[in-house]
C-alpha cells in the first residue's frame, strides 16, 4: 500500500492533491472502429432499411452486427435499435404489455428502465433493491404482485447480475414476462448464463459510457420468434414486410422508427470482438482496488460472489457515515479534490421524480395513471423502498473510472487518495461539526 504521510494536508483543505492529471478518456476507440466506420461512409448506405423485406431487417452491418451479438449470446434472434430506451420500449410492446397493465421495476436504475413501461401507457410498481448488489431484491417481488402484473425488468445494475434464478422462480408462478435491462451490463454472467438470455428477452446499451459503446444504440435479444418478429415491426414503423413480396405500406400494429444506423453497427461489431477483453480489464482494475482498497469499517465495497461474473460497469460501493466519521458528501468533496472523480450516483429513487410524484406523464390529467384501463392504486410514496431511499440519500458511493484505458497505475491514485482522506477524516469532521455549529 501506499504511504501517505500523516503531515500531507488534504487538498480540500489547501494540501496538494494526489493528482491533477485527468483519468484517461472513454470509450477506447481504435483503428479497428476508425477504418470500420470509413468503409461504411464509402460505400455510401448510411442505413439502407428500406422497402424490400431485406430492407426491413436493415444493412449488411446492421445484419451483421444482430448476427454476431446473437452468435455471442447464443441466442436465436437480435434485433438491433437506436437506444436501449427504445429496446425496453420495444421489448414492453413486443411483450404485449397493454395500457393499464402494471410492470415491476426496480428504483435504483437510470429513469429508461421505468419511463419504457409508461412510453406504453403502462404503470411502473417500484420493488426495492438489495443494499449488497444494488439490484432487485426478490424477496419484495412477491408482494407488489397483482391481478394486473404483467411483466417484470430487473436490472443488471452497475454490471451485477441481478438474482435471476430467483426473479424467474416468481415470475414463472404469476406467468410474467421477464424483460431483462442489460444496459450496464452487458458479457456479465448469472451460475454461467449471459445475461440477457434468461429472461424472455433482454435489452443492452450502446451508448458512449457503456462497456461496449457505439456512441448510441441497443440491441434487443430473444430465443422467440414471435417477440422477435414484433420488436422487428415495432423498429420500423410497424409495418410487415413479407419475404418475396412487394412493399404494401401495410401498418398493422403501432411502431416508431427505433432503427440503429449502419455506422453504429459498423462499430459495434468491432466493439463486440473486444467485448470480453475490454471486460477483463475492468476485472483486473476492480481485483486491485479490492485487494489494495484501505479497510475502512464504513465502506463496503462491490460484492463478487462465485455464483457471477461482475463486469464493473461502475465500482459501486456502500459508505456508512455512522463508522466512517464524515458524511457522505464531505468524503467525496475531499476525494474529488485530490483528483479522484467519485460521485453519490442516483440522487432519488426513481419515484421520488416529480414524473411520479406529480404523475406528469401524458397531458395534465394524470394519464396514464388515472386512465379508466388502469383502475389500480399504485403507490410511489416516499419510504417505499428504504433500501433504494438510503443509497441515494446516505451511502452509494460510485467511480466510473475503473475501465480501460485506466491502468493499474492509475487504480494506485485512486487506493492512495482514499487512504490519505480516510486518514484525516477527523479533520472533515471536524469540519463538518464547525459547519454544525456555524450552520
Ligand atoms: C439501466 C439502464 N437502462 C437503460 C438505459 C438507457 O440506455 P440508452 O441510453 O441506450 O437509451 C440506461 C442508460 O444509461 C441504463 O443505465
Amino acid at each position: 500500500m501506499a504511504y501517505i504521510s500523516t503531515l500531507s494536508k488534504l487538498a480540500l483543505l489547501g494540501g496538494k492533491p494526489i493528482r491533477t492529471r485527468p483519468f484517461p478518456a472513454y470509450p477506447v476507440i481504435g483503428e479497428e472502429e476508425k477504418r470500420a466506420v470509413m468503409e461504411v461512409l464509402d460505400s455510401g448506405q448510411l442505413s439502407t432499411f428500406s422497402a424490400s423485406r431485406q430492407g426491413f431487417l436493415g444493412g449488411r452491418k446492421i445484419q451483421a452486427f444482430e448476427a454476431a451479438f446473437a452468435e455471442y449470446h447464443g441466442i436465436r434472434h437480435a434485433i438491433a435499435v437506436n437506444s436501449a430506451t427504445s429496446g425496453l420500449h420495444a421489448a414492453v410492446a413486443a411483450c404485449e404489455v397493454g395500457p393499464g397493465d402494471e410492470v415491476i421495476v426496480p428504483p435504483y436504475t437510470f429513469t429508461a428502465t421505468a419511463t419504457a413501461v409508461l412510453h406504453h401507457n403502462a404503470i411502473p410498481v417500484f420493488v426495492d433493491v438489495d443494499p449488497v448488489t444494488f439490484c432487485m431484491d426478490p424477496a419484495q417481488l412477491e408482494k407488489a404482485i397483482t391481478p394486473r402484473t404483467k411483466a417484470v425488468i430487473p436490472v443488471h445494475l452497475l454490471g451485477h447480475p441481478a438474482d435471476m434464478d430467483a426473479i424467474l422462480a416468481i415470475a414463472r408462478r404469476h406467468h410474467l414476462k421477464v424483460i431483462e435491462d442489460c444496459a450496464q451490463a452487458p458479457g456479465a454472467r448469472y451460475k454461467g448464463r449471459l445475461v440477457g438470455t434468461m429472461g424472455d428477452c433482454g435489452v443492452f446499451s450502446f451508448q458512449e459510457t457503456k462497456n461496449m459503446a457505439t456512441g448510441e444504440g441497443g440491441m434487443v435479444i430473444t430465443n422467440d420468434p414471435d417477440l422477435a418478429e414484433r420488436a422487428r415491426m415495432i423498429r420500423n414503423h410497424g409495418e410487415a414486410v413479407i419475404a418475396g413480396e412487394p412493399r404494401k405500406y401495410l401498418t398493422s400494429t403501432i411502431g416508431w422508427n427505433y432503427r440503429m444506423t449502419e455506422i453504429e453497427a459498423a462499430i459495434g461489431i468491432v466493439q463486440l470482438k473486444k467485448l470480453n477483453t475490454l471486460n477483463r480489464e475492468r476485472h483486473e482494475l476492480a481485483a486491485y482496488l479490492l485487494d489494495a482498497m484501505p479497510d475502512n469499517p464504513g465502506l463496503t465495497y462491490p460484492l463478487e460472489s462465485p455464483q457471477i461474473d461482475h463486469v464493473y460497469h461502475v465500482f459501486g460501493m456502500n459508505y456508512d457515515e455512522t463508522k466512517t466519521g464524515p458524511s457522505r458528501a464531505r468524503f467525496i468533496e475531499a476525494l474529488l479534490a485530490e483528483g479522484i472523480p467519485v460521485g453519490p450516483g442516483y440522487p432519488r429513487p426513481l419515484y421520488h421524480n416529480p414524473l411520479f410524484q406529480e404523475r406528469l406523464a401524458y397531458g395534465k390529467q394524470g394519464c396514464p395513471f388515472t386512465c379508466h384501463l388502469y383502475g389500480g392504486a399504485v403507490s410511489y410514496a416516499k419510504g417505499l423502498c428504504p433500501v433504494a431511499e438510503a443509497l441515494c440519500a446516505q451511502s452509494a458511493l460510485w467511480t466510473f473510472v475503473v475501465r480501460p484505458p485506466a491502468t493499474i497505475r492509475d487504480m494506485q491514485d485512486i487506493v492512495t487518495a482514499f487512504e490519505k482522506v480516510w486518514e484525516h477524516s477527523s479533520a472533515l469532521t471536524k469540519e463538518n461539526n464547525h459547519e454544525a455549529a456555524i450552520g
